[in-house]
């Protein structure tokens, strides 16, 4: 039988720092109330586009597993901020990496897209359809942010990570995973905005940048989601909350985390938490937490770790990953990100700063979005 293995794991985090304080020079919060109800210290603000993250957390998940940009087969692109609707982004994610040929997919489910893709990817080395494959998971939130609404603008951030999947006869990698959504709920948590592709008409009409965000009831339901997944994860692999190592959450709130880990009878320090740091980062938050869990030495030969996430849509899921034997790269890469000349809260406030008549935020769509376009395969 066929596994499909993780071999390569890297994340690229932007290096500006939004604290709770920078926030409380703009809204009306401050670090006490943000602390306390979720857990969040600073979050990160990238100065570069999404695909440059993207970029360099692909080279150095590539790195980690001894390959080239070649040997890839399938690239599945986890996001839900992108700019052009057609074509996709994994797309230019391939042809900046020189992955020559190989097929290149999008997966927006929100905050569980890195999970969702790493099911799709994981069948499909497992069905035989490829044998390597590159899940990326990048959001770039801050571009698409109403830095006016302190409910929703203290809880998010930029970031991303990737990890490389190979073809494998030992039974190790995704073994079982449980994948849902709340479709009754999608209104709850939901960003209006239009896309990128007005933005080059004269008479342009720019996207909306509102959200619809109820806090407390996402929070049942992100719980619940959590909850119920990683118990029908368990049944399905045959385990009990004992046998797992290493809890990988998403992190939209400490106080979430700790109710799953409560319900799902699993201790804190068998969790990892990176949400005091980085806040919610949607689809990288997942993927940047196991590569944080690797580099900590959290994940050893054989671990049994268990991912459960939930995002809009609602979607939910929670996954299975048996770790092989190696937890230290084969190599390390050399790629950087450019310099950032900015702190966070100028580049928050460059965003801020840029509105339509109707007071929007254009940043999202302006959004530097392919710096060297060329780079990217746009004309
Ligand atoms: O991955 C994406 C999914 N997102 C989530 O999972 C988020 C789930 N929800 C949550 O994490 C929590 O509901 C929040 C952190 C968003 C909010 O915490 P809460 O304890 O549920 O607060 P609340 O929404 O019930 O608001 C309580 C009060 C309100 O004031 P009043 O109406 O009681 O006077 C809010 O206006 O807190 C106020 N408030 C704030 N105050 C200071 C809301 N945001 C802020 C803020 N600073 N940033």
């Amino acid at each position: 039988m066929t596994y499909a293995a993780i071999t390569g794991w890297g994340k690229c985090m932007p290096p500006a720092v939004l604290t709770n304080a920078d926030l409380a020079t703009f809204l009306d919060t401050d670090d006490e109330w943000i602390t306390s109800r979720t857990g969040m210290k600073e979050r990160r603000i990238s100065h570069v586009p999404a695909i440059e993250m993207s970029y360099v957390a692909a080279r150095r998940a590539l790195a980690c597993a001894g390959r080239a940009a070649g040997d890839i087969d399938l690239i599945v692109y986890g996001s839900c901020s992108y700019d052009e609707m057609v074509p996709n982004t994994a797309s230019a994610l391939q042809y900046k990496l020189g992955c020559d040929g190989a097929a290149a997919m999008d997966v927006n489910t929100a905050c569980t897209s890195f999970l969702y893709g790493l099911s799709t990817a994981t069948a499909m080395i497992r069905t035989g359809v490829v044998k390597r494959a590159l899940v990326v998971g990048v959001e770039l939130i801050s571009r698409y942010m109403d830095w006016d609404n302190r409910g929703v603008a203290v809880l998010f951030g930029d970031g991303s990570a990737a990890v490389v999947l190979e073809a494998t006869d030992e039974p190790i990698g995704l073994l079982g995973e449980t994948l849902g959504c709340y479709g009754d709920a999608r209104g709850i948590l939901r960003v209006r905005r239009g896309y990128g592709a007005t933005y080059a008409n004269a008479n342009v009409t720019f996207g909306d940048m509102l959200w619809d965000f109820d806090g407390p009831q996402i929070f049942k339901r992100a719980v619940q989601g959590m909850t119920d997944a990683s118990a029908k994860t368990l049944q399905k692999v045959g385990l009990r909350p004992e046998d797992i190592d290493l809890v990988v959450p998403h992190q939209a709130n400490a106080r979430i985390i700790e109710s799953v880990a409560k319900y799902a009878g699993i201790p804190m320090e068998k969790v990892i938490l990176t949400v005091q740091k980085y806040g919610n980062m949607s689809a990288a938050t997942v993927p940047v937490a196991l590569v944080e869990a690797l580099e900590a030495g959290r994940v050893a030969p054989g671990s049994n770790l268990l991912m459960p996430a939930f995002g809009a849509g609602l979607t939910l899921c929670s996954h299975f990953v048996k770790w092989g034997a190696r937890t230290t790269p084969v190599e390390a890469s050399d790629v950087e990100l450019p310099p950032c000349d900015k702190t966070a809260l100028e580049l928050v406030n460059e965003i801020r700063a840029t509105k339509d008549p109707r007071g929007r935020s254009l940043a999202g769509i302006e959004a530097a979005y392919y710096v060297d376009r060329k780079a990217y395969g746009v004309q």
